[in-house]
């Protein structure tokens, strides 16, 4: 038989402002999160908030700031993702474009503009715009003022910036995500939130103060969205990837389904609208008290996601076995154990095109709700051949394994998906490392780890690869 996607399903690519778009200070945009993580040694201690650094400096490179200059190419890039047959562009709006500081009064006009410029190029072949609120960013003079998302008063500037953009955007953007990698919390606290943790503190403690703060505002964008825009469908989204025991010893499934509710607890609470109780007793046991104050509860309740978005790169194992669990390595900013049926990418991060179906089915009965894939993909090396091609048959192996675990998902199990968006379709700015060369795109940036190159954009050989996909639905792999 054969298995394909049904027609309408939002086949596409997704973006971040903070990796791609670049123009950092261009249009009257303030300093966001991003600008001031680095490149090189200092990258990952910053993004975990052990070091801190809240402005620029000349010692450092900081691959953000122009990234791959989306800002100045959108009208040549929107046209190749339409070349491709793209339907659906999934993309981040920066906040200091549209709230330099983040607690003005009326929104940037320059930074509104902009991005209407570029809703109005994707329409224009029919592509739908998929938009993240936030993506890994936050006004930098927000920190300063309020230590990030560990202040309730974040809530009300962000739901500003999602009413202003609500209110511009509404009849040209359908699909909105709240928090990217809302997960990415615990792993990445600086990166994720602006989270830097204070000498003397409980870590966890103010971890969970955060969590809180963001899942109120990301309650209470969904209830904005669902009034100034009532056809519009809002998301959570999950650095995804089930966590498989390492063994079958029953303290390994416990570890695994324990390690997972740590994941899930976030959009337990985004996709069901009250702290799940197994959170409810671990909080309790770890003496961490949430800052309940009074519509809190009714909040959350009422600003429940329509649908449930993730990321997928690889699965996860744990263990309660303590020698298994010292040997732990990267996958994608978690620590996980080693899963020997697995090859891995140059990166470390394993690569199961199975456990992608297993992710959609654990997600699909916990939830019951419509699911999109919004990043999925291959970071590797790219070479340029002496003809100026790039023959990247491991991309296209890995996203074919994927996509066809996908369509097994849908088709043979029934899972509702509403698209895939396969991550950076142009080669963008890793997240966790800060490199180029860490490339995940169909289409190739002339732009190396220093910041070098013409930025000259090339379709690789995945390019007309995923077109032929797109054009039959994934019949033809
Ligand atoms: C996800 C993020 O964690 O993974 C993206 O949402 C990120 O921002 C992607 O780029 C891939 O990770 P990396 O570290 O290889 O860029």
């Amino acid at each position: 038989m054969e298995k394909r996607m049904p027609k309408g399903f939002l086949w596409g690519g997704a973006t971040a402002a903070n990796q791609f778009e670049g123009g950092w200070q261009e249009g009257g945009k303030g300093l966001g999160l991003i600008d001031v993580v680095p490149y090189g040694p200092d990258r990952m201690p910053v993004a975990r908030g052990e070091k801190v650094m809240l402005s620029c400096d000349e010692e450092h490179y900081y691959p953000g700031h122009e990234a791959v200059d989306f800002y100045h190419h959108y009208k040549e890039d929107i046209a190749l993702l339409a070349e491709m047959g793209f339907k659906c562009f999934r993309m981040s709006i920066s906040w200091t474009r549209i709230f330099p500081n983040g607690d003005e009064a009326e929104p940037n006009e320059e930074g509104l503009a902009f991005y209407d410029r570029v809703f109005d190029e994707c329409l224009k072949y029919g592509i739908e715009p998929l938009v993240t609120l936030c993506h890994f960013d936050l006004p930098i003079h927000l920190l300063h003022q309020f230590g990030g998302w560990r202040d309730r008063k974040m809530i009300d500037c962000f739901l500003t910036y999602c009413r202003a953009v609500f209110e511009r955007y509404k009849g040209k953007v359908k699909y909105w995500i709240t928090f990217n990698e809302i997960n990415m919390l615990n792993h990445l606290p600086f990166t994720s939130c602006g989270l830097i943790v204070k000498e003397g503190e409980n870590e966890k403690q103010v971890k969970y103060l955060c969590a809180h703060h963001e899942l109120l505002a990301s309650a209470g964008a969904v209830k904005l969205a669902h009034e100034i825009m009532p056809e519009a469908m809002v998301g959570c989204m999950l650095a995804g990837g089930s966590f498989y025991p390492y063994c079958c010893a029953p303290t390994d499934v416990w570890q695994a389904k324990q390690t997972e509710r740590g994941n899930y607890f976030f959009i337990d609470v985004q996709s069901r609208g009250a702290y799940p109780n197994y959170a409810l007793k671990w909080l309790e046991r770890d003496g961490i008290v949430i800052d309940w104050q009074p519509g809190d509860r009714e909040l959350l309740a009422e600003g429940t996601v329509d649908f449930i978005s993730f990321s997928y790169y690889c699965s996860r194992c744990d263990s309660a076995d303590p020698e298994v669990t010292s040997k732990r390595m990267a996958a994608n900013a978690f620590r996980t154990v080693r899963n020997p049926y697995l090859e891995a990418s140059e990166w470390g991060w394993q690569i199961d095109p199975l456990g992608l179906r297993v992710t959609m089915n654990d997600l699909y009965d916990r939830y019951q709700k419509p699911l999109f894939i919004v990043e999925n993909g291959l970071g590797a090396k790219d070479e340029l051949t002496p003809e100026g091609t790039i023959e990247d048959d491991y991309r296209i192996a890995y996203m074919r394994e994927h996509i066809r675990a996908m369509i097994d998902a849908v088709v043979e199990d029934g899972v509702p998906l509403m698209g895939y968006t396969m991550w950076g379709p142009l080669d963008l700015v890793s997240a966790s490392t800060g490199e180029m060369s860490k490339r995940y795109g169909v289409i190739y940036v002339d732009r190396d780890d220093q910041g070098q190159g013409s930025l000259k954009r090339i379709p690789k050989k995945s390019f007309y690869w995923y077109k032929r996909v797109i054009a039959t639905d994934g019949a033809e792999l």
